[in-house]
């Protein structure tokens, strides 16, 4: 049975860890690892439009030894004219492992259900695990280490990225707190699952509406769009509904003065971020999209590994 790592908590919290390590190591000797040699391929598949997680499993990938098939799946049969489960079928004979950036989160579990081979989460509309191992790496190079490190997310709670980052987070022994306008809160069965991990890892988890309160003694600010991929018919409401949740100067000096801003990037100035802060010293969101590739590189290395 091969692993999978459809969400942030399919690996443990010591494989994260070690996952952590190997990005590391991969990053200061970038060619050393060759786990897809031969060259074996290795399918990315995007449902939704995408630069840096394009780039970066393309790029990994040919690092690693390994050939890039980049399938868009509107010029595929994948969907509407075949069924995940035997494009799986087809798939899995073939490539080493398959990446996929969908819509529905079961659209990953019927994949990885009908693989004999690794599929990772690229972005689904429920979790952004990659992007988190990113953030991770970024926090452990900035700031030392993530344990007993504190998170303030602002912004829409209620999507892939919040999701991500109260469990990934929770896993490396962080606080999360997390402020969102009503109607936008983190789903519920994910904050129990952020506080359960948090209880062994030492870190807690906090759900507020003040974004003020949230950034009281951060070492990291995050934030993300308001308007997520599929999202588009609600921009104007939306655009409503999170006035006063920009992370600006003002918020930003209501955490530490060596807090670091994160962004996963694309991101759009004078809406959820100023262009002071995402410009500013304290924004690391260059190194952030960067660290995608080696994060990625180990997690495919280390599944690779698995079997
Ligand atoms: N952060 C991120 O996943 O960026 P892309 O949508 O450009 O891949
Ligand atoms: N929440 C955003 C992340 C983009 C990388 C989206 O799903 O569009």
């Amino acid at each position: 049975m091969a692993r999978h790592f459809l969400k942030d908590d399919d690996i443990t919290p010591a494989e994260q860890a070690e996952i952590l390590k190997l990005a590391r190591l991969l990053k200061s000797d970038r060619f050393s690892m060759k786990p897809f040699a031969g060259p074996q391929t290795v399918a990315v598949i995007f449902d939704k439009t995408s630069t840096r997680t394009r780039v970066s499993f393309a790029v990994g990938i040919a690092d690693l030894g390994g050939v890039p098939l980049i399938i868009d799946s509107g010029v595929s049969q994948l969907g509407k004219k075949e069924s995940v489960a035997d494009t799986a079928r087809v798939l899995d004979r073939q490539v080493a492992q398959i990446v996929w950036r969908t819509y529905a989160q079961t659209g990953l579990e019927e994949m990885a259900a009908n693989s004999s081979v690794p599929v990772i989460n690229a972005l689904s509309d429920s979790w952004h695990p990659c992007q988190l191992l990113a953030d991770l790496l970024t926090i452990q190079e900035k700031l030392g280490s993530t344990q007993g490190k504190k998170i303030a997310y602002v912004g829409d709670a209620a999507n892939n990225m919040a999701n991500s980052y109260l469990v990934a987070c929770a896993m490396a022994g962080m606080s999360v707190s997390i402020a969102s306008p009503a109607g936008y809160e983190p789903d519920v069965n994910v904050v129990t699952r952020a506080r359960e991990i948090a209880a062994f890892s030492g870190g807690a988890i906090e759900v507020v509406t003040d974004p003020g309160k949230a950034a009281v003694n951060a070492d990291v600010i995050a934030t993300d769009t308001w308007i997520s991929m599929g999202m588009e018919d609600e921009t104007e409401k939306r655009k409503q509904d999170f006035k006063g949740f920009t992370v600006d100067a003002a918020l930003l000096a209501a955490a530490k003065s060596s807090a670091i801003f994160l962004h996963c990037l694309p991101a759009y100035r004078g809406l959820e971020v100023s262009a002071e802060v995402l410009d500013g010293p304290q924004s690391v969101v260059w190194d952030q999209a960067e660290n995608r590739l080696h994060a990625q590189k180990a997690l495919m290395a280390w599944l690779a590994n698995q079997n």
